[in-house]
């Protein structure tokens, strides 16, 4: 009997609870958006780029929400993934912080660094540290604090894309027609739709075992990259992902000359209304995997309008990991050892030092 059709099998692997929690993935996205879009919200003025600064689970949020917003934000967004603001930052500039925790070090250290270049400072988390670090104004957003990081993407991408809206920095919003849709294949991809009919326990039991490589083109390119976190930290296994058209001028190369197709698996994330210029490369990839005998899938995030297929694409990476996990009988929850790693920067690295700043 597979893992997930027994329900006391499920328990016992995932106790923890990961697959409960993409339960609400719909409503907490549009929740967390109407709550970061209230306000209100203060930018400086004139506006002339925004920071987003996040690691892991919560840095993804920046990934997705910028290449979401790229065609219609009137200012560059730089997306942080370390310690340090960049130079440019400055009086005109707005940061936003987000860290489900509150306390990772890399993003307390860009947050202090934003309050003492006198950027304006827009905070997300769920408690810690970070909600008591202030810019030029107290903008704090607060998220439940029920749930690993990853499994909280829904709440802080909807509370992020929701300041930038209240912002008028994107103009996208999830229409309903679109929420409808996603709602709908989100149904199709619970526990409780058999392997039959459901693409995401399908998928998982394709690619467990095997080196997955996640592919996509704007606006998917962050979802790809959330398909490996989730492939990493939940079905605990190696996975790479690459972005089209970039790939296009290197990563083909090993996939024309490749002697050990049967080792990997290989994700194709696109959308219905992928421009012709973009199909017909992903055309071409697939042809080639095709007579280099590489198992490999196309997803088409089918839902109108660029949020949807964003998030119908999140949906999809994210249960395939959750299953895979399943498949495997591994806990999708625990992530030891970045808990190790945390308990040792602790002790020894800018964390203390950023404790003293922060009380
Ligand atoms: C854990 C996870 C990690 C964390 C990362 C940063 O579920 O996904 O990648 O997100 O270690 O921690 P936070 O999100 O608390 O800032």
């Amino acid at each position: 009997m597979p893992a997930w059709d027994d329900p006391k099998t499920v328990a016992a692997n995932d106790p923890g609870r990961m697959l409960a929690a993409l339960d609400g993935y719909v409503d907490d996205f549009l929740t967390s958006w109407k709550a970061g879009s209230r306000g209100p919200l203060k930018i400086p003025s004139p506006l002339r780029n925004v920071v987003i600064s996040g690691l892991g689970g919560s840095g993804i949020v920046g990934s997705l929400a910028a290449e979401l917003v790229r065609d219609s934000c009137a200012v560059p967004i730089v997306i942080v993934k370390d310690y340090d603001l960049p130079a440019f930052a400055g009086k005109d500039t707005l940061v936003i912080c987000v860290s489900y925790s509150g306390n990772t070090e890399e993003t307390l250290d860009v947050a202090l660094q934003a309050k003492g270049k006198g950027c304006t400072l827009i905070t997300i988390s769920s408690g810690g540290r970070l909600q008591r670090v202030h810019g030029a104004h107290e903008q704090h957003i607060s998220v439940p604090a029920d749930r690993q990081p990853r499994a909280a993407l829904p709440l802080m991408l909807g509370s992020l894309l929701g300041v930038l809206s209240g912002l008028k920095l994107t103009k996208h919003r999830l229409e309903p027609a679109s929420e409808r849709h996603v709602r709908s294949f989100h149904e199709g991809v619970k526990l409780s739709t058999s392997e039959q009919t459901n693409r995401a326990k399908r998928t998982a039991r394709a690619l467990v075992e095997k080196y997955p490589s996640w592919y996509a083109a704007r606006p998917l390119v962050g979802v790809a990259l959330r398909a490996r976190h989730q492939i990493n930290e939940n079905s605990k296994m190696l996975a790479r992902n690459d972005e089209v058209p970039e790939c296009n001028h290197n990563d083909l190369v090993p996939w024309g000359e490749t002697r050990d197709g049967a080792r990997h698996w290989v994700g194709i994330l696109r959308t219905a209304s992928d421009p012709p210029q973009i199909a017909r490369r992903l055309d071409f990839f697939i042809d080639l995997l095709e007579r280099q005998r590489v198992t490999h899938e196309e997803f088409v995030a089918d839902a109108p309008g660029v949020v949807g297929q964003v998030l119908q694409a999140l949906v999809y990476v994210d249960y395939v990991s959750v299953y895979a996990a399943l498949l495997r009988g591994v806990d999708p929850t625990p992530v030891p050892i970045i808990g190790q790693l945390k308990d040792l920067l602790a002790k020894h690295g800018r964390a203390p030092q950023l404790a003293k700043q922060i009380p």
